[in-house]
Order: C-alpha cells, then sequence, then structure tokens
C-alpha cells in the first residue's frame, strides 16, 4: 500500500494570531458615509451642535464609541448611531479619526 504524505503545516502547532491593527482605510470609509454629515468630512463640523472629532485621542473616541453603543453614555443621535458598530469598527473608526489634524 502506498504511504500518503500528510502535508507539513498539519503537523505544525496553530500559532495564534496577534491582534490586527485598525484598518485606518475602513474607518475612512465609515466616517464618510455613516458621520461626516454632522462631525464633517474630515472630523471638522461645521455646526456648533455637533464635536469636532478630528485629531482626538484614540483611545478617548474608542471609549466614547463604546460607551454610546453600549448605553452607557447617552445621548440618542449617538446611542441610534453607533448600535449596530462591531468592536472592530469602533476601533477603526477611532483610529482614522485620530489620525486626522485637529482643528487650529
Ligand atoms: C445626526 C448627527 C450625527 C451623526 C450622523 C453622528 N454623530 Fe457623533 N455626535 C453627534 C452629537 C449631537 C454628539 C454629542 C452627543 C453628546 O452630547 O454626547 C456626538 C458625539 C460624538 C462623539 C463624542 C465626542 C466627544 O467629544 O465626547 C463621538 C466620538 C462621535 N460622535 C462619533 C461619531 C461617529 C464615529 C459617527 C459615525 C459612525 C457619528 N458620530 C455620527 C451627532 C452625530
Amino acid at each position: 500500500m502506498k504511504k500518503i504524505g500528510l502535508p507539513l503545516s498539519i503537523c505544525l502547532p496553530l500559532v495564534a494570531a496577534p491582534a490586527p491593527a485598525a484598518d485606518v482605510a475602513a474607518g475612512k470609509a465609515m466616517v464618510e458615509s455613516f458621520c461626516s454629515a454632522c462631525h464633517g468630512i474630515n472630523g471638522i463640523s461645521a455646526s456648533p451642535a455637533f464635536p469636532n472629532l478630528a485629531g482626538q485621542k484614540e483611545d478617548y473616541l474608542r471609549n466614547a464609541l463604546t460607551a454610546y453603543r453600549d448605553g452607557t453614555r447617552k445621548a440618542p443621535i449617538m446611542n441610534n448611531m453607533v448600535a449596530g458598530l462591531a468592536d472592530t469598527d469602533i476601533a477603526n473608526v477611532a483610529a482614522y479619526l485620530a489620525s486626522l489634524k485637529r482643528c487650529e
């Protein structure tokens, strides 16, 4: 009987994937589609009713968005806006907004 060799890769232990880096391009696309009407295309809002987000600290943005999504920070507009976002979406959006030049 012929011996069938197994591909080597099957014998190697699985290596845990490192946490993926935030995808800034995906964050940009999301901000342009869903957030720019209020927060501006470059994260600088045209209206005093909406905060500027450009250049805000990444951790702060991530925490704020997570709190809106989970309802621990209440602002009906934002609670609705981010209700369906996954942690990865929030991380991507936060990374993109943090990368923008802030208003001076
Ligand atoms: C319909 C208008 C509107 C849209 C669209 C909108 N926002 Fe907001 N956003 C607001 C308002 C109003 C506030 C202030 C709410 C408050 O008082 O907490 C806010 C607050 C925020 C804050 C907190 C800022 C701070 O200084 O604490 C973040 C972060 C934010 N929005 C991100 C986003 C993102 C990301 C999107 C797109 C997924 C988005 N917003 C879409 C109106 C909007």
